[in-house]
């Protein structure tokens, strides 16, 4: 099957992406076509056409990026039998060479969700890999429980707009930094304490802390050490500096991959339905080459809010 998608052909900058039509392998068995309506931006994709992770993603070009989609399915392998043709559903698919930045694009069935009523296909996009990514930081790996103090770095991004709702619906005490102009944004999203990364140093605000969510590496990341109690998790999706330093003060130091999972983001969906879990689209672009060049270059000054959004209606 061929599909009008967004490729890159080589690594490097914004000028790579290039809309093409592409052959997508054939159907597995337990896999089904998602007509893709909405797609969303991570920095992973960016930091895939630049080359930085092409020792992980050894692939051929031409890759199609992109990793999050809602839609509705056009077809299903023989094997499949829980999902239907017609069935609104989104999916962090499998980290393949074929993604999201199509007209179609397959998703092995086990990581599927379907996408509550009253939900469009923009907020369904917004979630799965940022939202994954919190949920299985914050309780997977972070074990978050209720009474617990947890700090948030980057609050008003895409990962940890997400990460605050989360960390308050499970009952936790929530800190978070983000600039000054976000803060009622994040108060909104459920965080208790706002800190103003540019004016506040956050280790004279944060003491004791059960728990450190990482999105920004660096001295931040080093930085995070003092507020955590003993025994307290710094769980981090940029990888863990200093393990010797984290050890000596017995934290926890973790760095997280996520792993897409269609059971956490049906029980994500199941928190959309109820309205205790929302998407924050800070910004929308049309899936096309220039829509897509457009939304690269927001996401990467590092100060988007929440998710920025490629539709595709
Ligand atoms: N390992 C994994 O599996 C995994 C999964 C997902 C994401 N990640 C990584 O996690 C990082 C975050 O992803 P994302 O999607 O959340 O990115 P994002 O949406 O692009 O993050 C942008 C946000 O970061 C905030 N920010 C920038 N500098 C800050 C600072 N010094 N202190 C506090 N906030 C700051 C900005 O807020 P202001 O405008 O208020 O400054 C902005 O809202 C990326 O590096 C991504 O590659 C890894």
């Amino acid at each position: 099957m061929k599909t009008r998608a967004i490729v890159i052909n080589h690594f490097g900058g914004k000028e790579e992406l290039t809309e093409s039509t592409v052959e997508l392998p054939e159907l597995k068995p337990k896999q089904v076509v998602v007509k893709v309506h909405a797609t969303s931006i991570n920095p992973i994709d960016w930091k895939t056409r630049e080359g930085y992770l092409r020792k992980m993603f050894d692939w051929d070009f031409p890759i199609i990026l992109g990793w999050d989609v809602a839609g509705v399915i056009e077809a299903v392998g023989e094997a499949v039998s829980d999902w239907q043709v017609g069935d609104r559903v989104f999916a962090r698919p499998a980290s393949t060479r074929f993604g999201t930045y199509a007209d179609q694009t397959i998703v092995d069935s086990d990581q599927l969700a379907t996408i509550p009523q009253g939900i469009s296909f923009k907020e369904a996009a917004a979630v799965p890999l940022a939202g994954l990514t919190a949920y299985q930081a914050l309780f997977d790996h972070g074990q978050l429980a209720a009474g617990q103090k947890v700090l948030i770095h980057a609050g008003a991004g895409g990962v940890g707009s997400f990460a605050i709702q989360l960390a308050k619906e499970k009952g936790a005490f929530v800190y978070t930094t983000a600039s000054q102009k976000n803060h009622p944004l994040v108060k909104k999203l459920g965080a208790d304490v706002a800190i103003d990364y540019q004016s506040e140093d956050f280790t004279e605000v944060v003491k004791d802390a059960d728990l450190v969510f990482d999105t920004l590496g660096g001295a931040i990341q080093q930085a995070s050490l003092q507020v955590l109690k003993p025994g307290g998790r710094l769980i981090s999706v940029l990888g863990i500096q200093d393990e010797q330093l984290a050890s000596e003060k017995h934290i926890h130091a973790e760095a997280v991959w996520l792993q897409p999972n269609g059971k956490q983001l049906q029980e994500l969906a199941e928190l959309m339905a109820a309205g205790k879990l929302v998407s924050v689209i800070g910004a929308e672009f049309p899936l096309t080459q220039q829509g897509v060049f457009e939304a690269h270059a927001l996401s990467e000054t590092h100060h988007a809010v929440g998710k920025i959004v490629l539709t595709n209606d």
